[in-house]
């Protein structure tokens, strides 16, 4: 390794610190591209590792201190930082500040929480260094061969990231999968949301095989099928791909479907419940999501479902008649959830965008989630041309195409649903995008109902429909109606 006193001095145009598989992808995807990297890693090992087996790659500039990986870049510099997220990223932060120049740029890449990135700009900002809180969405293999990139903070710091990010992009129909969300944590408020997204994606799929599953018999390779036939359709997307070749796998030890033999706990590491946490705060509803989140939760609650499966064993179920059109039907359910759970996903971003003064375009998010992030799939080509459309629509339910699509598959989604429940299948993010859409549809809710029920023990009044004001019955006295104002 290049020993500091051979060292070219502040010749790199990019640093990378914290070189975990993503961080290192990043920094090879970046040297491959042609930039000259700076790499650095607290524990000395995994930068050696980076140079040693990928270091051929392109110009790498290794350094075993802070001081000389930052002293290893042209100024001002550019600094990514791909640490986990929390702490080590303030750790980091803090390390580095002391050894900068004013107008030095860090990207935080990691998966940070968004009210975190705005105490992170604004720190920074005071102290005269630009901080753009940037998501990155594409897993290993993205960060290596093209993600899709979400940067915030100052804009003009931005226009000098933008050559190198767009360029290391994952790129669709010559446009690059990356763009300026908006000032502060736009960026990570946004890559929050695609996780929660994704979550929502990811469980909706994971109803639809157990109902077929349950309810036709089929094997998991005969589902593959299915989803490799849907891949060609509607539902054409990355995780339904990736979904098709995991339940094609047979386990090597056993046999078995390697679906069958994972223990059925889903982890998470907490972007899926930071969305949530948002939309309560926000005000936003997103069942979809949130009913994404609760499953990864029961299913790591191994105590309490051995003892209520203990109390009430498996619900009794029927096998459908017609296997073919059940599967079919799963499709349609599948397809109008997931509308739904778009909609909840950009209806939360266009809410953050109003209260922060983000200015949040949405069309460009389906623009840059058309390739390498994770919910990447045909169908955002769709939401792209929705808000080019009108860019100002609020709810992608509203929008011509993608409502005929619900109306055309909106039998079929009750349909599921209802035999879903009544076999005991559980389908939580179906039955949750459902009840979203109907209530958005109905004209009258049982929330009157509710507002009565408030007034009556807490007086907390209410608004009639027929007139101005707010209202209070004196419940426990003479029962008559009284102005609140
Ligand atoms: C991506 C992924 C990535 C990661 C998340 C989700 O966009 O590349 O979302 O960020 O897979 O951390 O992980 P959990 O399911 O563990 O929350």
């Amino acid at each position: 390794m290049t020993q500091s006193a051979e060292r070219p001095t502040g010749t790199a145009e990019v640093g990378v610190t914290g070189l975990a598989v993503m961080g290192a992808n990043l920094a090879r995807n970046l040297a491959s591209k042609g930039f000259r990297v700076a790499v650095h890693n607290r524990s000395q090992a995994k930068t050696d590792a980076l140079i040693d087996s990928h270091g051929q790659e392109g110009e790498f500039i290794p350094s075993e201190s802070m001081a000389d990986f930052v002293q290893s870049l042209a100024t001002p510099r550019k600094i990514i930082i791909m640490v986990k997220a929390g702490q080590p990223t303030d750790a980091v932060i803090d390390e580095l500040v002391p050894l900068l120049d004013a107008d030095d740029i860090i990207v935080d890449a990691g998966n940070a929480q968004w009210e975190d990135t705005r105490r992170r700009e604004q720190a920074l900002r005071e102290k005269g260094f630009r901080f753009v809180g940037t998501g990155v969405s594409g897993g290993e293999e993205g960060a290596l061969l093209g993600p899709s990139i979400m940067p915030g903070g100052d804009p003009a710091a931005y226009a000098e990231l933008a050559p190198m990010l767009e360029k290391i992009a994952a790129q669709v129909d010559g446009e690059p999968c990356c763009r300026h969300i908006g000032p502060d944590a736009a960026g990570h408020f946004v890559k929050m949301v695609h996780n929660g997204i994704e979550y929502a994606d990811m469980q909706l799929i994971a109803e639809a095989y157990d109902v077929i599953r349950t309810l036709t018999g089929a094997s998991p390779a005969e589902i593959a099928e299915s989803f490799r036939q849907w891949n060609t359709g509607v539902l054409d997307s990355y995780l339904i791909e990736i979904t098709a070749t995991v339940l094609d796998k047979v386990d090597e030890r056993t046999d078995k479907p390697l679906v069958d033999v994972i223990l059925d706990a889903a982890a998470q590491k907490g972007t899926g419940t930071w969305t949530v946490q948002s939309a309560l705060t926000l005000g936003v509803p997103t069942g979809a999501i949130a009913e994404a989140v609760f499953a990864r939760a029961v299913s790591s609650q191994p105590d309490q479902r051995a003892a209520v499966r203990k109390k009430f064993g498996d619900a009794p179920f029927e096998t459908a008649e017609d296997k073919a059109q059940l599967i079919s039907d799963v499709e349609q359910a599948l397809y109008a959830s997931k509308i739904v759970a778009y909609a909840q996903g950009f209806d939360l971003i266009q809410t953050a965008s109003k209260e922060f003064n983000w200015d949040i375009e949405p069309g460009d998010l389906a623009t840059i989630w058309r390739g390498g992030c994770i919910i990447r799939a045909a169908f955002l080509d769709r939401i792209k041309q929705a808000y080019e459309a009108d860019p100002q629509l609020w709810n992608l339910l509203v929008d011509d195409s993608f409502a005929a699509d619900v109306t055309g598959a909106e039998a079929q989604w009750r349909k599921v649903v209802g035999l879903a429940i009544a076999n005991g299948v559980p389908v939580p993010a179906f039955s949750a995008s459902l009840a979203y859409f109907d209530s958005l549809r109905r004209g009258r809710l049982p929330a009157a109902l509710v507002q009565a029920q408030r007034d009556f023990f807490g007086a907390h009044t209410y608004r009639r429909v027929d007139a101005e004001g707010s209202y209070h019955v004196e419940w426990s006295g003479d029962g008559a109606e009284v102005s609140a104002d």
